[in-house]
């Protein structure tokens, strides 16, 4: 994809998943890439073996988003890796379901709300801060999600979070839009990964699932590493602040009896 060459982009949440498929098709197109993880050390090291098989320059940090103090020396380490950062995805991310009444003191709240948004805040501005001084643009991708658009029951604090990702995505892409940093956001819909295969594969909750996407079938996470490409390269150049659907047409049928 156009201008990914040679990029040097940090991956948050790089250890499973959509992370992952991120990182393969980043090293495709020939990025240089820092991987981030946080407890899953034998899924970062599959991913990082992967990549590499691929020809890819690649390096490995940790940390955990709970502990948000830490976040501005990750990301000064992350940036150090290849002297610079030319992209930023904001991925990690933990899918909680709760309701209000099993979480009267908001703790699993607060901590949902810690991981997928502060967490990407504090990222997002120590990136446009270092592009800034840098004198050079940048890109940001955050990994939202449909349920930034609708949601359902269970998803108080997740549905927030990615609501709350989305409007940062479109805030700070108006404010850093001058200096050339673009920010936007990927909202995937169902992808099956290692945390949610015996659900989602389960044969009743598949059909379930699959006759109300209009493509008949679950989304994969190297389609999610294809579009956070595009939204990475210079195809995109004139595009931020949006938030691109990939859902296989889900939140476009809505909620309608399948006919
Ligand atoms: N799969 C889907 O259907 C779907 C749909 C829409 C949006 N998403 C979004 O996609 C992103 C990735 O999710 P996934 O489905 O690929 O699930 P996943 O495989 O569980 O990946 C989650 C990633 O987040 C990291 N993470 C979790 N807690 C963390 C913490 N406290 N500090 C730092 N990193 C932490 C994990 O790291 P460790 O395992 O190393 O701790 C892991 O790499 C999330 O933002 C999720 O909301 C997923």
């Amino acid at each position: 994809m156009k201008g990914l060459k040679n990029k040097r982009i940090l991956i948050t949440g790089a250890s499973s998943g959509i992370g992952a498929g991120m990182a393969e098709v980043l090293a495709r197109e020939g990025c240089r890439l820092v991987l981030h993880y946080n407890r899953n050390q034998t899924g970062i090291e599959q991913t990082l073996e992967a990549v590499k098989a691929l020809g890819c320059e690649a390096e490995v940090i940790r940390c955990d988003f709970k502990q948000l103090a830490d976040l501005n020396r990750f990301f000064k380490q992350a940036w150090s890796i290849f002297d610079g950062l030319d992209g930023l995805v904001n991925n990690a991310g933990i899918v909680t379901k709760s309701t209000s009444l099993k979480d009267p003191l908001g703790e699993k709240f607060a901590e949902t709300l810690a991981i997928n948004l502060q967490a990407p805040y504090q990222l997002s501005t120590a990136f446009a801060n270092a592009c800034i001084k840098a004198k050079q643009p940048g890109a940001i991708v955050n990994n939202s999600s449909i349920h930034g658009q609708a949601t359902c029951e269970w998803f108080s604090a997740y549905a927030a979070s990615k609501m709350g990702l989305d409007a940062i995505t479109k805030v700070q892409a108006v404010e850093w839009g001058q200096y050339g940093i673009r920010v936007n956001g990927l909202a995937p819909g169902v992808v099956p990964v290692e945390r949610t295969d015996k659900i989602l594969n389960e044969p009743a909750m598949a059909e379930k699932w699959c006759e109300r996407m209009p493509t008949g079938r679950y989304g994969t996470t190297e389609e999610m590493g294809e579009a956070t490409a595009y939204l990475l390269s210079d195809a995109t150049q004139w595009m931020t602040g949006s938030i691109l659907t990939i859902d296989g047409g889900l939140i476009a049928r809505g909620n309608y009896p399948v006919r």
